[in-house]
């Protein structure tokens, strides 16, 4: 197979800057202030998020990575996939798992990762095309608003790992869902990673862990605004907090401000005040039960195909396609 590697670029610096500036002054003026968690992933963040894969706290790359490990061959003899598309895919690191039992069943003609992190998604794309020999088509975008040009080559099996799912609120998801089962064809497959609920001590140790690399991820955002909008965030004066919130049943993530400031941001031409003690909401890692997700699914057109947990029942993969 010839190993070429092919970038579409959907969102270009002067794109991505202009959501950023749009969205910052509209989290900034809201009540509570919020930012989107998407602005965790620069350079820097996404050498911080894989540091957190690593972490002794942090069960979910491991759990996902364990059920690959036992049930990707299955996966990889589903009929007809001869293309495996990945939505924020980030370094595809556990992915190799699917694209080796797919090459090995013969079916894998091309990887389609997705991601809104140019950097880290041309890197894993030169190294996972060298590597396999796999013709790769990579993927600048969002996936609020970019999921209907993900190239519709070959049949797919689109994979959505790592529990990302759970970073958008329920409003989000069943738009996320909606707008990907209308891009898939009957003949295609959905798998998808979730964090389920469990003893609140160990979600909040992996959201809050001793070497504090979690903290540091979570005040990325504010350096990403100093880098991209000229804001003059003092990161260290802000508390990093993980909060379970159990009618919601998430995580919440938040920057806590150690006391009164006023921040200026260049390029927005914008002035904003912190109270001590205000809290900047930065993300939500929602967990889940296998029930709720298959509802979520159902009612965005999706039926359960199959499903697997790792042997402590800490994390769900699903496999879906569309109802008949
Ligand atoms: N799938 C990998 C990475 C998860 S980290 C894993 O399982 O470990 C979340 C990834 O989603 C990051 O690479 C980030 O850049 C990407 N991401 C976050 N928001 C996004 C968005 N709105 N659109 C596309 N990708 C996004
Ligand atoms: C990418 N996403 C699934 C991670 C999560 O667990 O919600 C992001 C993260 N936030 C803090 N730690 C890791």
């Amino acid at each position: 197979m010839n190993p070429t590697v092919s970038v579409d670029v959907h969102l270009a610096p002067a794109d991505w800057a202009a959501v950023l500036a749009t969205e910052v002054r509209a989290g900034l003026a809201a009540t509570p202030k919020v930012l989107s968690p998407v602005w965790f992933y620069d350079e820097r963040g996404s050498g911080l998020f894989d540091e957190i894969t690593r972490l002794d706290e942090y069960y979910l790359t491991r759990a996902e990575r364990a059920i690959l490990t036992t049930h990707a061959a299955n996966i990889a003899h589903l009929p007809g996939p001869s293309t495996l598309a990945e939505l924020g895919a980030g370094t595809s690191d556990k992915t190799r798992l699917l694209i080796e039992a797919m090459r090995d069943h013969g079916s894998l003609e091309r990887f389609i990762p997705f991601d809104v992190s140019e950097q880290t998604l041309r890197s894993a794309s030169a190294t996972i095309a060298d590597e396999y020999g796999l013709s790769v088509r990579a993927v600048v975008g969002d996936f609020h608003r970019h999921l209907a040009l993900l190239p519709r080559e070959g049949r797919r099996l689109i994979a959505f790992l790592g529990g990302t799912i759970g970073n958008l609120d329920p409003v989000q998801r069943q738009c996320f869902f909606t707008a990907l089962s209308t891009t898939m064809e009957a003949d295609e497959w959905f798998l998808i990673g979730t964090d389920l609920v469990k003893d609140p001590h160990r979600l909040l140790a992996a959201y809050d862990d001793a070497r504090g690399v979690t903290a540091e991820f979570n005040r990325n955002a504010l350096r990403v605004l100093n880098l991209q909008l000229g804001a003059d965030f003092d990161p260290e004066a802000f508390d990093h907090l993980a909060l379970w919130n159990v009618e919601e049943a998430w995580i919440e993530m938040r920057l806590r401000a150690r006391r009164a400031q006023h921040v200026h941001i260049d390029q927005l031409d914008l002035d904003v005040d912190f109270a001590a003690g205000e809290d900047l909401w930065t993300e939500i890692s929602a967990k889940f039960t296998p029930v709720g997700l298959g509802e979520e699914l159902a009612s965005a057109g999706f039926a359960i195909e199959a499903s697997w947990t790792d042997p402590d029942g800490d994390f769900l993969l699903t496999l879906a396609r569309l109802q008949d």
